[in-house]
């Protein structure tokens, strides 16, 4: 790599905005919807001051004319705006911005952001996530799936297992949905399990019904079942999820060729319902042919 490649690699452009605190929420999401990699914030009560951090591309000369743009339409204006490109080494952008994970939507209620990021205040679900070692920080499309399986699905049921909780994504998303939810999670990796635990701690979830191990250990039913993992995996453990779950089963972690083997694993216990689909993977949400 050139001295140059390397510089431009490290190199982030940084803007500083100053607001009155009533614009604050309205800036936040500027920034966001102009894809911040992840902002920060300092001020007193009456002022605010927003530090964002964008990558550096050929459109970066542009964003604080877009920022100004932006906060014109909505009739206000920054008592300043400020920028420069400044340089983090990897070790030191990774410590601060937990390898570039920056919030996003997911559908209409989902909102996921990291810890030095914000709240969305037009999403009724935020989901304060930092991942640790595990997987789901909701960016693979199977998580997402799942997510949007959920939207529509824990509102006529009681409880819920995530099979495979990793960073308890699914089950925070879940119990945000429908606080009345009794909502269990199981990994067999304790690491993952680790990084769950702290994600319920962040979301207010309380992690009593989170442990570490396989479906096998579990003994109680579930009205709903999620499971977001492998086609292999999914198929090794349909008996296991089929005795778990009474009502209804969202599995994902698997692509369209695989959707049929995972069908023919579950078909004897659940009739597919519903299938969610996004850049070549597939969610199923499956129905137990006992529920009537
Ligand atoms: C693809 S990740 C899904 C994480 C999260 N639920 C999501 O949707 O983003 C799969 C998770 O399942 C866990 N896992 C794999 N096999 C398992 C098994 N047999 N029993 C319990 N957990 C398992 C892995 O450790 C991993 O954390």
């Amino acid at each position: 790599m050139s001295a140059d490649e390397h510089l431009a690699e490290n190199s982030f452009l940084q803007i500083e905005v100053l607001v009155t605190a009533p614009c604050r929420e309205a800036l936040i999401e500027i920034l966001w919807e102009l894809e911040t990699l992840g902002c920060e914030e300092t001020g007193e009560s009456t002022r605010v001051r927003l530090t964002a951090f964008f990558p550096v591309s050929e459109e970066t000369g542009m964003l604080k004319q877009q920022i100004l743009g932006r906060c014109k339409e909505q009739g206000w204006k920054p008592l300043q705006v400020s920028q420069k490109l400044i340089q983090f080494s990897p070790q030191e952008w990774l410590d601060r911005y937990s390898e570039n994970f920056r919030a996003f939507a997911v559908g209409d209620s989902f909102f996921i952001y990291p810890s030095w990021g914000h709240p969305s205040p037009t999403h009724p679900v935020n989901i304060l996530l930092d991942p640790g070692h595990a997987f789901g920080t909701g960016t693979h499309e199977s998580t997402q799936l799942c997510l949007l399986a959920l939207e529509s699905s824990v509102s006529g049921v009681s409880t819920l297992l995530d099979v495979g909780t990793g960073s308890g994504i699914l089950t925070i998303a879940a119990q945000k949905l429908n606080p009345m939810l009794s909502v269990f999670a199981c990994d067999n990796d304790p690491l993952a399990v680790e990084a769950a635990h702290e994600n319920f701690l962040r979301n207010q979830i309380p992690s009593l019904n989170l442990l570490v191990g396989e479906p096998a250990t579990i003994s109680s039913q579930f009205d709903l079942v999620v499971a977001n993992l492998t086609a292999v995996i999914i198929q090794d453990l349909a008996s296991e999820i089929s005795r778990l779950a009474r009502k209804y089963v969202i599995v994902a972690g698997f692509t369209s060729e695989q959707g049929p083997s995972v069908l023919e694993s579950l078909k004897e216990n659940f009739e597919l319902l519903q299938t969610f689909s996004r850049n070549g993977w597939l969610c199923y949400k499956l129905k137990s042919w006992q529920e009537s």
